[in-house]
């Protein structure tokens, strides 16, 4: 079987800054992979490429065999890739209904009375139905994060790219997005999770893989990426890391 995911020579410019260089990866379908490595390291860039934000430089990747480097966010949503942003991303004017509708209505078959009864459903497993009616600016950050993730849920997606979703989330709100995680993997879902929460990468992924000045320096299972010298020592120097 091949691949769901295939990153091949990938790199990434910025100016004279070279993000990310020989980046080769695959990712099957169902995987759980942990994306790690100190601040700058590349994390939210590769995440970006994947998730159509930026071209790579060089490079190409493939998803279910097509090749998806420069494809924009929105034709990677109709093929079912999922992504949440560092800084959480809503429409802050709309309410939570309607922010989980504009999701669902990605789908040209879907009926605007099926993105209701869809996003009314998500919003229940969510448990944000309370708050359907309230514009999303209005929410704390923790539930701004399981917006994205109800937004998400709407795409039915296949490949879903977390960057950082954890951060500044209350530890009960925490353990319900590790279920909410945990139940779309169980269903067949891949998900690539950067996070600077060990216990949350460790407690996860059976697959991390470390960034260290843009390139991969381990990818593994987590105990040996755990005790990996090149690891311990890219973030021994990292006076940032959490
Ligand atoms: N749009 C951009 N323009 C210029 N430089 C960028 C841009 N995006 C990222 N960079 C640079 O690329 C490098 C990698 O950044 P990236 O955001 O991918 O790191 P990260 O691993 O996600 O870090 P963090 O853990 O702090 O989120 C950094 O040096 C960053 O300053
Ligand atoms: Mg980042």
């Amino acid at each position: 079987m091949s691949a769901q995911l295939t990153v091949s020579g990938l790199r990434k410019q910025f100016g004279g800054l070279v993000a990310l260089d020989h980046i080769d990866l695959t990712v099957d379908r169902g995987e759980l992979v942990g994306l790690i490595g100190p601040n700058g390291s590349g994390k939210t860039t590769l995440l970006n490429i994947v998730g159509g934000y930026y071209a790579p430089s060089a490079g190409s990747v493939y998803f279910e065999g097509q090749r998806i480097d420069g494809v924009a966010p929105s034709r990677l949503a109709r093929l079912g890739i999922g992504r949440s942003f560092q800084v959480t991303k809503v429409f802050r004017r709309l309410s939570v209904l309607e922010n989980m509708q504009v999701s669902a209505l990605t789908d040209w078959k879907v009926s605007r009375n099926q993105a209701r009864d869809l996003a009314l459903e998500a919003l229940d497993s969510l448990n944000l139905s309370r708050l359907a009616q309230e514009r999303a600016g209005r929410l704390s950050g923790g539930q701004a994060k399981l917006l994205e993730f109800g937004r998400i849920m709407m795409l039915k997606p296949k490949l879903v790219l977390l960057d950082e979703p954890f951060g500044g989330v209350h530890p009960e709100l925490k353990r319900f997005m590790y279920d909410t995680i945990r139940a779309w993997n169980a269903r067949g879902v891949t998900i690539i999770l950067i996070s600077h929460d060990m216990g949350s990468i460790f407690g996860l992924c059976r697959r991390v893989i470390t960034l260290s000045y843009g390139e991969i320096i381990a990818d593994g299972d987590p105990e040996t990426v755990r005790n990996h010298p090149a690891v311990l020592e890219a973030y021994l120097g990292d006076h940032h890391a959490a």
